[in-house]
């Protein structure tokens, strides 16, 4: 049994988690009929395809049983599997082999060196590559088969995961005018590490995009999947992607579709959602956050087992070293508006109202000047924008960001950050990067992009707004702890209608927001798509 776990999990780190038969039913379902509508194969006799990292078949077998089901296009198939395992190999081989008329080769072979793989194309490409992040791939790879993959792989670009190389890998595989389906993390969408393989997607016409990132696929792996299907070839001009959703795992055909033009996918970021909001950016006054303020880390430069030692209850400071500490928040002790200093939890341990010893050798200057001023802070970990306003001068724990150095009045963005619309915003673009129990890890990029009105000092009626926020966010920071949660609310919805006005959010899309507040955040999505 014990034995069982220890292979469960040596397979685990190594990224290797098959499919399960529904998912790879759909993947095969979609990406053959990605392939019939390429009209492949025109004139071709025998259709070739392919899973480089086929493990014990399960995609192979899934395409076999979609042809007969819906009638296969070519007077025969040729199914070919690799991977490094031969157990799995073997396994693939019964299962696959055995399985029909069809023609099969499986073979063990490393599918990311080119040499033992050469001169192959399919028709098409189906995969689900083995998920490693760079940590893990540290642990398993010898350095010299890193620096291979640096060097053969533009996609193989800092901290980046296995399956990035994987997708570059299949779109050499298929061939011109072929199809690639692919079942991979729906954090390529986001991560920057994965700039370069969606480019490299982009210069092809990616065709589908099926975001499961709602539900949880892989027992065992904490990943949210999605599907992408890709056409080796250029995409016409004005291509629009087939963007669906799928929210029940227990019916896959499910599905709320959007069409959104490929255009709109950019390296930097995809949205697997339908971007109500991404039209925002070109609002003339628009820009984004990292450009009007300084956003850091509240911790960079730190681990949080560095930082502990110097971290105490207010009561144990003695009288004399007072001045050395300051209050120390955690994510935790950020709420909307409001910071709790009574009690904060900090590498397990609790603490009654935190404070850190600032005067500490290894905190920069700059640190301490950030500290010491009046800044916004943001939690790094919660199930919205949780932003609030330091006024006593903080020092931060990780997973703290802090916003300072504004051009603009700091009570300004706390009132837009904390919106609904913000919140509604984040959802669309990061919830790729949506956590178990529907909590975001926030990061820097994400906050620096997000879309601020900058009112211009000669417009009176934008001045006028601004000072109107100003004014609410004055007024909702004066509710002390107690306050009553109706004058929070009725303050709060008093700032989203000037949010909604100040970014001039049409009365259907204010509708959609205000439906999908965090109270309801499940809600905003359904709606984002049936809209
Ligand atoms: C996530 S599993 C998926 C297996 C199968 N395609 C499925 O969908 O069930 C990834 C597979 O990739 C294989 N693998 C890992 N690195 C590989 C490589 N460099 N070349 C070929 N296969 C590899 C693993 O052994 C594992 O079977």
């Amino acid at each position: 049994m014990k034995q069982r776990a220890i292979e469960r999990r040596a397979r685990h780190d190594a990224g290797v988690v098959y499919t399960p038969a529904t998912l790879a039913r759909l993947l095969a379902e979609v990406s053959l009929a990605a392939l019939h509508q390429a009209g492949i194969p025109k004139d071709r006799t025998i259709l070739q395809i392919v899973d480089p990292a086929c493990g014990e078949g399960a995609l192979l077998q899934a395409a076999s049983d979609e042809l007969k089901r819906v009638g296969s296009p070519a007077e025969s198939v040729h199914f070919t599997g690799y991977d490094i395992d031969p157990v799995a190999i073997h396994r693939a081989g019964s299962l696959v082999g055995n399985s029909s008329d069809v023609g099969a080769q499986l073979q063990v072979a490393d599918a990311l060196d080119r040499a033992a793989i050469a001169n192959q194309q399919f028709d098409l490409v189906l995969s689900n590559p083995p998920y490693v992040s760079i940590r893990r791939l540290t642990q398993q790879a010898s350095r010299e088969k890193i620096d291979a993959y640096k060097r053969d792989y533009q996609s193989a670009c800092g901290c980046f995961d296995l399956y990035v190389l994987f997708v570059e890998r299949c779109l050499e595989l298929v061939k011109p005018g072929g199809i690639c389906g692919l079942l991979v993390p729906s954090r390529i969408a986001a991560m920057k590490y994965a700039t370069a393989c969606r480019r490299l997607v982009l210069e092809q016409t990616l065709v589908e995009v099926i975001d499961l990132s709602k539900l949880m696929m892989f027992r065992g792996a904490k990943v949210y999947p999605c599907i992408l299907v890709i056409r080796r070839a250029p995409a016409p001009s004005e291509h629009r992607v087939r963007v669906t959703h799928i929210e029940d795992r227990a019916d896959l055909s499910q599905r709320v579709l959007t069409l959104v033009p490929q255009s709109r996918f950019s390296t930097e970021r995809w949205s697997l959602s339908c971007e109500r909001f991404s039209l925002l950016e070109q609002h003339g006054d628009v820009q984004k956050l990292g450009n009007i303020a300084t956003i850091v880390s509240g911790a960079s430069g730190f681990t949080a087992a560095a930082m502990r030692p110097f971290v105490k209850s207010r009561n144990n400071v003695a009288a004399e070293e007072k001045g050395s500490y300051l209050p120390f928040l955690v994510s935790g002790q950020i709420d909307r508006y409001q910071l709790d200093h009574a009690r904060g939890r900090f590498q397990n341990v609790y603490y009654d109202e935190p404070v850190l010893d600032v005067t500490q050798a290894r905190l920069t200057l700059k640190k301490r000047e950030l500290y010491r001023s009046q800044k916004l802070v943001v939690s790094g970990m919660s199930q919205q924008l949780e932003v609030a306003l330091d006024e006593v001068g903080c020092a931060l724990a990780v997973q703290v960001f802090a916003i300072w150095k504004s051009a603009l009045d700091l009570r300004y963005l706390l009132a837009i950050l904390n919106s609904s619309l913000m919140h509604a915003i984040f959802i669309e673009r990061y919830a790729a990067k949506r956590l178990a129990a529907d909590y975001f890890s926030i990061n820097l990029a994400q906050l620096a992009e997000l879309p601020i009105v900058v009112p211009r000092s000669d417009d009176r009626t934008a001045m006028g707004k601004y000072q109107r926020l100003i004014l609410l966010a004055e007024r909702r920071l004066s509710c002390d702890l107690e306050a009553s949660r109706s004058l929070k609310q009725q303050i709060e919805h008093a700032i989203d209608e000037a949010v909604f006005e100040l970014y001039g959010i049409s009365s259907a899309d204010q509708e959609v927001v205000r439906r999908g507040s965090p109270q309801a955040s499940s809600s905003l999505d359904r709606q984002l798509r049936a809209a």
